[in-house]
């Protein structure tokens, strides 16, 4: 081969070989924080409330965001946990809250169908879903309140 050939196929190397630095796809930055989950509405079916709660809860994507004691998989961490017998009645006495609700079972219930009113500290906002006011039904809310009012960190914290 002549010299010029080989020039020319070491250039070519080159010229290859920044085009592959430089168009090849980065490597991922390794995420500090997840992408936010979505859940939209065309996801989650009516839930009538006949269903056991614990499908109650699965139905209507609340896993996704938040931990649930005794609901396999629910290990969300977008949410706050949903141990509302712990968490319940420091919401209800943060002098922040300004929402309607006088018990932790009303507190639940509000903080489902109207979770603008209050956002539990630490936790983003305009996040949780605000249309499950026409996705579940009273009796589904009923269940939902009455499961998640009696859970407490400590309960969890034995389950592991
Ligand atoms: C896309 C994520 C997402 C989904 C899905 C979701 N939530 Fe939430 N939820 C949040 C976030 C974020 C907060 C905290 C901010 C706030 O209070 O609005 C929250 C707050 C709450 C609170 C108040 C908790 C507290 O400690 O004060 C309750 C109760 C709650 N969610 C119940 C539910 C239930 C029940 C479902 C399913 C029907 C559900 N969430 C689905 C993200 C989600």
């Amino acid at each position: 081969m002549s010299d010029r050939r080989i020039n020319a196929l070491i250039l070519a190397t080159l010229v290859l070989g920044l085009l592959w630095t430089y168009l090849s796809p980065r490597q991922a930055p390794v995420a500090k924080t997840p992408p936010l989950p979505v859940v939209v509405p065309e996801m989650v079916p009516l839930v009538t409330g006949e269903e056991d709660t614990a499908i109650i809860f699965t139905r209507a994507g609340c896993p996704v965001c938040h931990r649930i004691p005794g609901i396999a998989g629910a290990e969300g961490r977008v949410g706050p946990p949903l141990w509302l017998g712990t968490s319940g009645p420091q919401r209800l006495h943060d002098p922040l809250y300004r929402g309607k609700a006088k018990t932790v079972h009303e507190y639940i219930v509000e903080s489902v169908i109207e979770p603008g009113l209050f956002v539990a500290p630490g936790y983003p906002v305009e996040t949780m879903p605000t249309w499950y006011g026409a996705k579940l039904s009273a009796l589904a809310l009923e269940k939902i309140a009455e499961y998640l009012e009696v859970q407490t960190a400590e309960d969890a914290a034995q389950e592991k």
